[in-house]
């Protein structure tokens, strides 16, 4: 079974990516500090509690593993308040251990790196959907080492003959649909796992921040993709001869949806109402932007397959599963 390393594979997007690969015969290898993240969700496959700013840590892995020529490089701190109230951590965490992790995959013969980039990198001030090419305006500290991170791979990729593959995901949203894996927060930042905890009853309201966007109905728009499809675009990406280089591509619907139609769909699938309160937009909040997925349904031959009722439906489930009470 051909083995993919996987980092950041304990967690919400990593583990999903694991199971996805396993289920299509491959063996993933995680390499994890448990910053963050859930061990037992990924306890049947080779594990690493490392850091990936450990020194040597890939030529350890391949010592006990054999030959390994491609990772998912999934590992990194998320929280964008977090960032902004220590964003010297986040460029060390994010950008100064991708840089030497890079480094070290390609002097360890690795061919393919696929990095998990971000939505948030784009300029979503002008309210547009969004191509690979599109204006770029990354505000935040953590949306900064995403973007700085893109350019440190596009610049190894082409010097070291590399595919390097920068997978720009939107919102994800639901969970492993066999319910092995899914998001694990207690309290989640973003509107989905929000509505889920008002739902759940453990929170009051939900808040509408910003009602005066130029969007159709004024709230925040946002493309939302099930963390499968996600995961089924990386091994797309592993799957598919991609030339050696720098190849940035979307991942998400190409349909966007604002707060108020999110609130509508998850109405729907619960058979009630939400209370809501709306609020003033909170510091650093954007209109949101849409992304255009056609270059890669075109180089992935990849396409989302599962409904925005069906993230809501998958999400709840797994609230259900994983908070019990
Ligand atoms: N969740 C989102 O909404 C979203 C959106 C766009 C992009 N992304 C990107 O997707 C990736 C995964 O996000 P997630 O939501 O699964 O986050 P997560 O926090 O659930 O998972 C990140 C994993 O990386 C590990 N990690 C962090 N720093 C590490 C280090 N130095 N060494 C080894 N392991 C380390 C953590 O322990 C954790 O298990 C991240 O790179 C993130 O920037 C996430």
């Amino acid at each position: 079974m051909k083995k993919v390393l996987v980092t950041g594979g304990a967690g919400y997007i990593g583990s999903s990516i694991c199971h996805a690969l396993s289920d299509k015969g491959y063996t993933p290898v995680i390499l994890d500090s448990l910053v963050q993240g859930e061990k037992s969700f990924i306890d049947q496959f080779p594990f690493y509690h490392r850091d990936i700013g450990d020194k040597d840590v890939i030529k350890e892995i391949l010592e006990k593993e054999g030959p390994i020529d491609s990772c998912i490089h999934c590992a990194a701190r998320i929280i964008v308040p977090e960032s902004v109230e220590c964003p010297d951590l986040y460029y060390t965490e994010n950008v100064s251990k991708s840089l030497k992790l890079f480094k070290e995959l390609i002097d360890n013969n690795f061919k393919k790196i696929i990095f998990s980039s971000s939505a948030s990198i784009y300029d979503a001030s002008l309210n547009t959907s969004v191509t690979e090419k599109s204006p770029k305006n990354p505000i935040s500290p953590y949306a900064r080492t995403k973007y700085m991170t893109e350019m440190i791979l596009e610049d190894l990729a082409k010097r070291y003959q590399i595919s390097g593959i920068s997978l720009r995901y939107f919102n994800p949203i639901g969970a492993d649909p066999q319910m092995r894996c899914g998001a694990y927060a207690k309290d989640p930042s973003h509107v989905l796992g929000k509505l889920v905890s008002v739902y759940l009853k453990k929170q009051k309201t939900f808040y509408v921040t910003g009602t005066k966007w130029p969007t159709r109905d004024g709230s925040g728009l946002r493309d939302y993709i099930h963390v499968r499809d996600l995961a089924t675009a990386h091994i797309s990406a592993l799957e598919t001869v991609i030339e050696p280089g720098f190849s940035p591509l979307n991942l998400g619907t190409s349909h966007g949806v604002t707060v108020y139609e999110l609130i509508q769909a998850f109405e729907k699938v619960i058979g009630s109402q939400i209370a809501i309160e709306k609020t003033d937009p909170r510091p650093g909040d954007v209109a949101g932007c849409v992304p255009q997925i056609s270059l890669s349904q075109k180089i992935l031959n990849w396409t989302p397959e599962y409904s925005l009722e069906t993230g809501i439906r998958h999400s709840l489930e797994w609230a259900a599963k994983w908070f019990p009470e």
